[in-house]
C-alpha cells in the first residue's frame, strides 16, 4: 500500500486530558501551522521515525504525583524539538526533570494578573503573601513587579510587563528544575511560566489557548515562528494539494466510490475525488424521496456539470415509501431508513462491476471530531499531515467503521476518508477553495433521516409533499433574514443568526375557517434554533415580522395546512429535532 507524505511541519499536541485539547490544535492551525492531537502514551520510536517540528503538552485535570495520572515520557522532552507545556503539561515538565509540584490547598481558576520577572531578579527578590485569609497564608516569594524591563523570555516576547491570563488549575510548580529560569507570576502563582531556551523547553500554569488570555496568541506565534523556527504555510490551497496528492497515490488507478448525500462533508470528499481522480470515483446520490425540497435537483445540477466525477441518481423514493408506509415509531423509522440506504447503496456498487472492473475503495466523510470523539486518534500513532489515512495506521478505526457499515456478504471494500484531519470549518473553507457552491458549504444541520423524524406518525407521500412545501417557505424566509444580518453585521455567525430552521408536521388536526368555509386541517411547527454544536440550542428571537410572514405564506401557499405554530423550547430540555 502507498504511503502517505508527511506534512513538512507537524506540531503535535500531547493529549493529558485536556479540557482545551482541541482547542490547542485549533489555535496553531489558526496560525497556518498544522497540528494534530497524539495521546499522552504515544510509542516514542514512531515519533522519532517521524518527528514533529514542535511539541505542545495539554493540561489535564490529574495531580501529577496521583495514582493512574497520565505520564509524561521523558523522552518526549529529549527528541530535539522544541516543547511547550500549559497548566499540567507544565507540572509534568517540571517533575520530570527534578523540580517540584508541591500539592496545594489554593486553586486558581478565572482569570489572573500575570507579571512579568523583572531584570536579573529570578525569584526571591520581594517576599509576599498570598491573599489574607487564604489557606496558604505563607510567604511566597515573587519578583520585582515594578521593573521596567522584563527579563529576556523568548516565550513572552514582546508581551506587556503585566497581562491577564487565564488560570484553571490546583497545583503549581514550587521550584524549577535545573536550568530554568522563572519568567512571569501571578499574585497567587509565583512561578506562572518558565523556560530552558537551551534544551528549547517552555512552560506556562495558564492557558495561551484560551481568548481569556488576552496575549496568548501572540506567546504561540512566538513558540511557533521564534522558537520552533516554522513557517505559516497551512493554508486550505496547501491542503487541497496536499490531500490530492495523497488520495492519488492511495487509490493508484482503483476505483472508489462515495455515498453522496448532499451534505457538507460527503460534498466535499466528492469534490476532493473529482480533482484528484476524475471518473474513477462514481458518486451514488441515494434519493430516498425524505429530502428537502429541490435539493435532489441541486446536488445533481453540482456533482454532474460542475464537477468531473461519474453520478449516480439512485431513484429510492417508491421503495422507501414502500418500507415506511404504516411505521410511526421513530426509531423503527430510522432503523428502516438507515438500513434501507446501504441496500440501494451495495446494489448500486454491484451494477457498477458489471462492467468487470471491481470497486477497491469506499470513501467517507469522516472529519476529526468524530476520530477524536471516538478515541480513534489513540489508534493511530502517528498520523499524516491533513491526508487520508493508510491502512495500517488506522486499522482499528478502520475495523470499527466496518461494523457500523452493514457489508453483503463477500463484499469488501477499504476505507478512505480525506477529511479526518480536518474541523468541521476547515472542511467549510475547504470546499469553497475547491469551488464548491455556497449553498452546499454552509448548508445548515440536515438529519440522516430526513423529512421522516420531521413528521409525527405516518410517513406518506402526501404528508410529505405538505411538509417539503411548508419547509420550502421557512427556509426561504429565514435565509433572507440571515442575509439581512450578515449585511448588518458583516458576520455569517452573529449572535442573532439562525443556526437550524425547519418546518415540523404533527400528527393532529384542528378547525380553522378559511374564506367561507370550515377546515380541519393540519397545523405546522416552526423550528428555528441558534447554536454552535447542536449540544444546546436556544428558539430563535425572530422578529415579528419573519414569524408573520412565515406564517401567512405557509397557510396561503400549502393545501392541507391551516395554522402555524412557534416552538419556544431551548434544548435542554427539549431537542432540535421532534422525534
Ligand atoms: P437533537 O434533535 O438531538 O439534534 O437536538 C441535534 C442535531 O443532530 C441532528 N440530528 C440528526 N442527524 N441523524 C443525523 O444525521 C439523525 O438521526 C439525527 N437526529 C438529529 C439534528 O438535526 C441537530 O442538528
Amino acid at each position: 500500500m502507498t504511503d502517505f507524505p508527511a506534512v513538512k511541519q507537524r506540531v503535535i499536541v500531547v493529549d493529558f486530558g485536556a479540557q482545551y485539547g482541541q482547542l490547542i490544535a485549533r489555535r496553531v492551525r489558526d496560525l497556518k501551522v498544522y497540528s494534530e492531537i497524539v495521546p499522552f502514551d504515544i510509542d516514542l520510536d514512531l515519533l522519532r521515525s517521524d518527528l514533529p517540528a514542535a511539541i505542545i503538552l495539554s493540561g489535564g485535570p490529574a495531580s501529577v504525583y496521583a495514582e493512574g495520572a497520565p505520564e509524561l515520557q521523558r523522552g518526549l522532552l529529549e527528541l530535539g524539538v522544541p516543547v511547550l507545556g500549559f497548566c499540567y503539561g507544565m507540572q509534568a515538565m517540571a517533575a520530570a526533570l527534578g523540580g517540584t509540584v508541591p500539592q496545594t490547598d489554593v486553586g486558581e481558576y478565572g482569570p489572573a494578573e500575570l507579571t512579568r520577572c523583572a531584570g536579573d531578579s529570578i525569584l526571591g527578590s520581594i517576599s509576599t503573601k498570598a491573599p489574607p485569609g487564604s489557606e496558604a497564608e505563607t510567604d511566597v516569594h515573587h519578583p520585582s513587579v515594578h521593573a521596567p524591563h522584563p527579563i529576556p523570555s523568548a516565550l513572552l516576547g514582546d508581551t506587556p510587563l503585566t497581562q491577564t491570563v487565564w488560570m484553571s488549575h490546583r497545583d503549581s510548580v514550587g521550584a524549577v528544575p535545573e536550568g530554568f529560569t522563572v519568567t512571569a507570576s501571578t499574585p497567587t502563582t509565583p512561578i506562572a511560566s518558565m523556560e530552558d531556551p537551551v534544551r528549547q523547553l517552555y512552560a506556562t500554569q495558564f492557558h495561551p489557548e484560551v481568548h481569556h488570555t488576552t496575549h496568548g496568541n501572540q506567546m504561540l506565534a512566538h513558540f511557533l515562528f521564534d522558537i520552533a523556527q516554522l513557517t505559516p504555510d497551512w493554508t486550505m490551497e496547501s491542503v487541497a494539494d496536499e490531500i490530492i496528492a495523497a488520495v492519488r497515490a492511495q487509490v493508484g488507478d482503483n476505483r472508489v466510490i462515495l455515498g453522496l448525500s448532499g451534505g457538507v462533508d460527503s460534498s466535499v470528499v466528492a469534490a476532493l475525488l473529482a480533482h484528484a481522480i476524475g471518473k474513477q470515483v462514481t458518486c451514488v446520490f441515494v434519493n430516498t424521496g425524505l429530502l428537502r425540497k429541490n435539493e435532489p435537483e441541486e446536488v445533481e445540477a453540482v456533482f454532474s456539470r460542475q464537477f468531473d466525477v461519474d453520478f449516480v441518481h439512485a431513484h429510492a423514493e417508491a421503495r422507501y415509501a414502500t418500507a415506511l408506509a404504516g411505521v410511526k415509531d421513530p426509531e423503527q423509522k430510522r432503523r428502516i431508513i438507515g438500513s434501507e440506504f446501504w441496500r440501494v447503496f451495495f446494489e448500486e456498487a454491484q451494477k457498477l462491476e458489471q462492467d468487470g472492473k471491481p470497486v477497491r475503495w469506499l470513501a467517507q466523510g469522516t472529519i476529526y471530531p468524530d476520530v477524536i470523539e471516538s478515541g480513534a486518534y489513540r489508534d493511530e500513532k502517528v498520523s499524516t499531515g491533513g491526508g487520508a489515512t493508510t491502512g495500517s495506521r488506522a486499522a482499528a478505526t478502520i475495523k470499527s467503521h466496518h461494523n457500523l457499515i452493514p457489508f453483503p456478504e463477500g463484499v469488501h471494500f477499504d476505507l478512505i476518508e480525506p477529511l479526518r484531519n480536518l474541523f468541521k470549518d476547515e472542511v467549510r473553507a475547504l470546499g469553497l477553495a475547491l469551488g464548491l457552491p455556497d449553498h452546499i458549504v454552509h448548508r445548515q444541520p440536515f438529519p440522516g433521516p430526513g423529512l421522516a423524524v420531521r413528521i409525527i406518525g405516518d410517513v406518506t407521500p402526501e404528508r410529505l409533499e405538505m411538509l417539503r412545501n411548508a419547509d420550502a417557505i421557512v427556509r426561504q424566509e429565514i435565509d433572507a433574514y440571515n442575509e439581512q444580518l450578515f449585511v448588518e453585521t458583516g458576520k455569517r455567525d452573529s449572535d442573532r443568526s439562525v443556526w437550524q430552521y425547519f418546518a415540523v408536521l404533527p400528527d393532529i388536526r384542528s378547525v380553522g375557517v378559511m374564506g367561507d368555509e370550515r377546515t380541519y386541517a393540519h397545523p405546522i411547527i416552526i423550528r428555528a434554533v441558534e447554536s454552535r454544536d447542536a449540544m444546546t440550542a436556544d428558539w430563535a428571537k425572530l422578529p415579528y415580522e419573519v414569524l408573520a410572514r412565515m406564517s401567512s405564506r405557509i397557510v396561503a401557499e400549502v393545501e392541507g395546512i391551516n395554522r402555524v405554530a412557534y416552538d419556544i423550547t431551548s434544548k435542554p430540555p427539549g431537542t432540535i429535532e421532534w422525534e
